[in-house]
Parts: structure tokens; sequence; C-alpha cells
């Protein structure tokens, strides 16, 4: 069934405000979702209610709240089909997620000369820790390139593998020029030379339905903020087999099973792996927009998202001189571009002006940038929230921002 976009709205308290006198059109959100009222709310019960620290008391509240994030950890595996609740670690975010990945698997198998695979599109969420962990074990980076449309060159991508690559790490989708990569290749090519694959997820959860036991992904990361869920939770998972097999993050509470001073054996999974007082609020609230999510349905979404790309992208491109970047056969929506002669800066403030929320400059993808050879671009990215009629106001504002600038 369609969505009926303006009961969904009204589930968005944020999006019925006025930003200097104008409606709010919220296009930044690759950058960050807003929470349903649902969410908030969860948020809100819990502190009232049972907030108690998880894992540690007998008592009442502390069995209530526990067993609320054990069974958010449960929702985000049937989310994305994990087989096991335990191959699910709660982090900070897609960020920490990754530099778990990188410092523990790094420990346990990168030495000197070894080789990691990264993309030219990767954030530097999913560069900086790996090129961190290259310095520490004097290994090296090889980088899958792409085309001018944005698409990675995978025959080229062939040619990386060498006996001493250890892992693959990928976005499933740009978050600077919305390319959907194929993942599942990617990983069949990885496996093929029993490469293990880890999926930057951070822009795809929200869009596209995910099995990760038929991607066959070795770890996979995503942030529950993009999820129109609280900031400073996100996943982790992990095969069993792997989260066994590398060292803990982080030692502290939580994560020991027994310590004296001689010796510390850690717990059994997932708690290995987070050790202190777990952000047990927020992967409360994480699940509840999981279940706001599903019951929209993320197929739904995935079809009017599509839609609302394509009504962006032939309406905005009859603009003279507006260039887009990132033209993948296979996007998400993502509308990146630049007004001719205009820097992405000066458009973005005069949009925010007029009530139009976009990010601008590199994205935290300052490689894609190089290799497109531009400072930066003007990204608008839209949500299930949005509306057709918010893309003709932004069509207008750029024609403002053209006058304006002339
Ligand atoms: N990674 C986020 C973005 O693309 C912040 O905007």
């Amino acid at each position: 069934m369609p969505l009926d976009i303006l009961k969904i709205r009204k589930d968005f308290p944020i999006l019925s405000q006025q930003v200097y006198g104008k409606p709010l059109v919220y296009f930044d959100n690759a950058a960050t979702t807003q929470k349903p009222l649902k969410v908030i709310d969860t948020i809100s019960e819990a502190y009232k209610m049972y907030n108690s620290n998880i894992h540690r008391g007998v008592h009442h509240l502390s069995e209530k709240s526990s067993e609320a994030y054990e069974n958010a950890r449960a929702v985000v595996q049937k989310f994305i089909n994990a087989k096991f609740s335990y191959e699910i670690i709660f982090t900070r975010g897609t960020t920490e997620s990754i530099n778990l990945v990188a410092f523990s698997f790094g420990e346990r198998y990168i030495r000197e000369g070894d080789e990691i695979i990264l993309s030219t599109m990767e954030h530097h969420s999913n560069l900086v820790p790996w090129q961190m962990l290259c310095e520490r074990k004097k290994a090296k980076l090889k980088v899958i390139p792409m085309n001018a449309n944005g698409e990675l060159i995978l025959d080229e991508m062939d040619k990386l593998f060498t006996p001493k690559t250890k892992i693959v790490a990928v976005t499933h989708i740009s978050n600077s020029l919305g390319t959907i990569n194929p993942i599942k290749e990617i990983i069949k090519k990885a496996h093929d030379r029993k490469v293990p694959v880890l999926i930057d997820a951070a822009q795809s959860v929200q869009h596209t339905k995910i099995d990760v036991q038929d991607l066959d992904c070795d770890f996979f990361a995503f942030s529950g903020h993009k999820l129109y869920g609280p900031t400073g939770i996100g996943v982790l998972y992990g095969k069993e087999e792997y989260l066994n097999e590398i060292p803990p993050y982080q030692g502290g509470g939580d994560m020991i099973h027994h310590v004296t001073f001689e010796k510390t054996v850690y717990n059994k999974l997932p708690f290995k792996f987070e050790a202190g007082t777990a952000n047990y609020i927020d992967a409360i609230g994480l699940a509840v927009a999981i279940d706001y999510l599903t019951t929209l349905g993320i197929y739904e979404i995935a079809m009017y998202e599509h839609e609302l790309l394509q009504y962006a992208a032939s309406k905005l491109q009859t603009i003279e001189d507006l260039i887009v970047y990132g033209n993948a056969k296979y996007k998400s929506s993502v509308f990146s571009f630049l007004l001719k002669g205009i820097h992405h800066y000066d458009t973005g403030m005069i949009l925010d002006k007029l009530g139009i929320a976009v990010r601008t400059g590199s994205h935290c993808t300052q490689p894609v940038m190089d290799f497109l050879k531009i400072p930066g671009t003007v990204r608008a990215s839209f949500a299930f929230y949005n509306t057709k009629e918010e893309i003709d106001v932004l069509y207008e504002g750029l024609l403002k921002v053209k006058q304006m600038m002339s």
C-alpha cells in the first residue's frame, strides 16, 4: 500500500516548524534523520519509569531495563536477519563499529606487509580507522577505483587481490553520491579468495531490506540516528566465528567473566565487546524506530524515496548550469549538485534563509571530491516524510540563488 505521507509527517513534530518565517524543508537526511514521536516518548518514558543500570542489579528496575535492552538486541537481529542475537553488538554508531573491527581484527590478523581493500567512495569513517591500522602494523591500503558516474569498477577490484589481502571494507551506499554498490558481488569476489568483508551500511539500512545471512558479509555496521532512532547508538553485526576469534576493543565492566591482577577472562558474546555501561536507553529507542520503519514497510519506503529522487532529478536538472554529481545506474535518494560558478557554501546559506536545510561541503568524503576535482557539493537527501512540493520549494530556491549570485 502506498505511504500516507501527510499522516506520516504528523508523527514527526519537528517537521511542522517554521525557520526564518518559512516552513522547514528538511533535506539533510543523509546526515541525520528526524525522530518519530514514538521514539521520543519511549526514551522519555524509560527515564521517567524504569531507568536503571543493566545486567547489574537484582532489583525490579534493573531487570526491567535489562530486559528492554536485550529485547532491543533481538529487534535488531530480526531487522537484519542475523543468525544469533549475540552477533549484534551495540556501539556508539557506525564510526565506533568500524573502529572496533579495525582495531580488534587488526590486532588478530594484520601483520606487516598485509593489504586491506577499500573503495574510492568511502566515508572518512571507513577509511581513517584502516589507515591508522596500516600505520600501526605497517600494512597497506588498496583502493577500488570508480568511473565518472560514481560507480565502482569491479574488474579493477579483481586485480587488487593478492595473497596478502586480509579484509575488504566497502560502503553499501555512498553518502555523497548516492551510488548503491553491488555488495553481494563484492562479497562473493572476496570470499572466493577467502577474504572477509565489512559493509558500511550507515546509508543503506534505512532505505533497503537487509539480510546479513543472505549477503554473507562478515561484519556490518550502521547508526541509529540515520535510522530515525536516537543519536549515540549504533550496531556492529559480526559473524560469530570472527567475534569469538578477535580480542575485545575496550576493557572495563560487563566485558569480563573473571578478573584477577594476574589475568582477566573475558565475557561471552556480545558482552565481550560492550565494556562499561551500555547506552541502553537509546538502544531501546532504536528498537522502536525499527518497529516504526518495518510497520511502514522498507519496500514501500524505498519505492517512494525513489519516486522523490526521480522527481528531483527531472525537475532540478531543468535549471541551467546545474551539474549533478553521482549518476550511477542504481542510486539512493541522494541528489548532489553544484550551480556552475557558485560556491556550494553560498548556495547552502541562501537556501537556509528560505527554510531549506541541505548539507554542503565534502560530506566526509574528501577523496571523492579530489576525484571529481571540486571542493564540495550541495547535497539534498530525501526521506519518506519529504514531498514533491518540498522539491518544488528547492527548485524555486535554486532559481533565487542563481538570481542573487549572478
Ligand atoms: N555521514 C553523515 C553525512 O553524510 C554525517 O552527512
